[in-house]
């Protein structure tokens, strides 16, 4: 096993935005969190990516307890994420934004890099090689010179899935990744999702397109006001008497 949280839970004042969370990622398999809006699935994202602490509750990645591993340690274990809104610098290129993630997520100190040390210039050498490799891999190439605020919606999706895979994760954890793209960009977006698990880094993404998850997921968790309602195959979910009460009451509120 991969990841496991045992009755995982994150309070904000008064609201419990995370209820007494099991759930286990195996390792090589997509799995997928699905719920209305507001159900915890980010919140779920932000604890076990170590971007909050939890209330209570464990967290294990590989065997090792992370519950109280501070954040900054959590890329360096393993664990990459993408976030809801994308947070790229649109005046650089797609290029030396890649290059950028990987300095910030590896260990090129303010130091070394003003001092231009050796050490600093074997990084920037480094960083450069990861970052073209990324840019192939997310099929970027192309538009590498390009700033990002010129490139399309989808481009900048694939963009920031690239970041999160420059520390070449063991668990990558997508909130989201093709909100605002439309029916063609997502079926590229997928096909994306799919090589990176095929090339051996688990996957758990957040997604409200629900074909998207019914044809990638192996494994779908649903939230409801925090807490896990449901879990199974996509088959399964779909069937879920409790899973189409919370979508068809979540609708009757909206
Ligand atoms: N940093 C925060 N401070 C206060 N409340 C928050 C914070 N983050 C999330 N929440 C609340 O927690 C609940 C779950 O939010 P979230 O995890 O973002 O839901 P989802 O991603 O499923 O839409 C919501 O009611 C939200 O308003
Ligand atoms: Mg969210």
């Amino acid at each position: 096993m991969l990841l496991k949280t045992e009755a995982l839970t994150k309070n904000f004042g008064g609201l419990t935005a995370l209820n007494k969370v099991d759930f286990e990622i195996q390792e090589g398999e997509i799995v997928a969190i699905i719920g209305p809006n507001g159900a915890g699935k980010s919140t779920f994202f932000n604890l076990i990516s170590g971007y909050y602490p939890s209330c209570s509750g464990t967290i294990s990645f590989m065997g090792k307890d992370m519950t109280r591993t501070p954040t900054h340690e959590f890329a360096s274990r393993g664990i990459g994420r993408t976030f809801q809104t994308t947070n790229l610098f649109t005046d650089s290129t797609v290029l030396d934004n890649l290059i950028i993630g990987y300095r910030s997520k590896t260990k090129m100190g303010m130091l070394d890099a003003i001092f231009n040390t050796s050490r600093a210039r074997r990084d920037e050498g480094a960083s450069r090689e990861k970052a073209t490799e990324v840019l192939e891999f997310i099929g970027l190439t192309e538009v590498k010179g390009q700033p990002v605020g010129n490139i399309s919606q989808e481009a900048a999706k694939r963009l920031a899935i690239g970041l999160a895979l420059v520390t070449e994760p063991r668990l990558l954890l997508l909130d989201e990744p093709a909100a605002g793209v439309n029916h063609g960009e997502t079926n590229e977006l997928a096909k994306l999702i799919k090589k990176i698990q095929q090339t051996g880094t688990t996957v758990c993404l957040i997604e409200h397109k629900v074909q998207m998850v019914m044809n990638l997921a192996h494994r779908i968790m649903v939230l409801n006001y925090g807490s896990k309602i449901a879990e199974g195959t996509p088959k399964e979910i779909s069937n879920n008497e409790r899973v189409i009460e919370a979508y068809l009451g979540g609708a009757a509120h909206a």
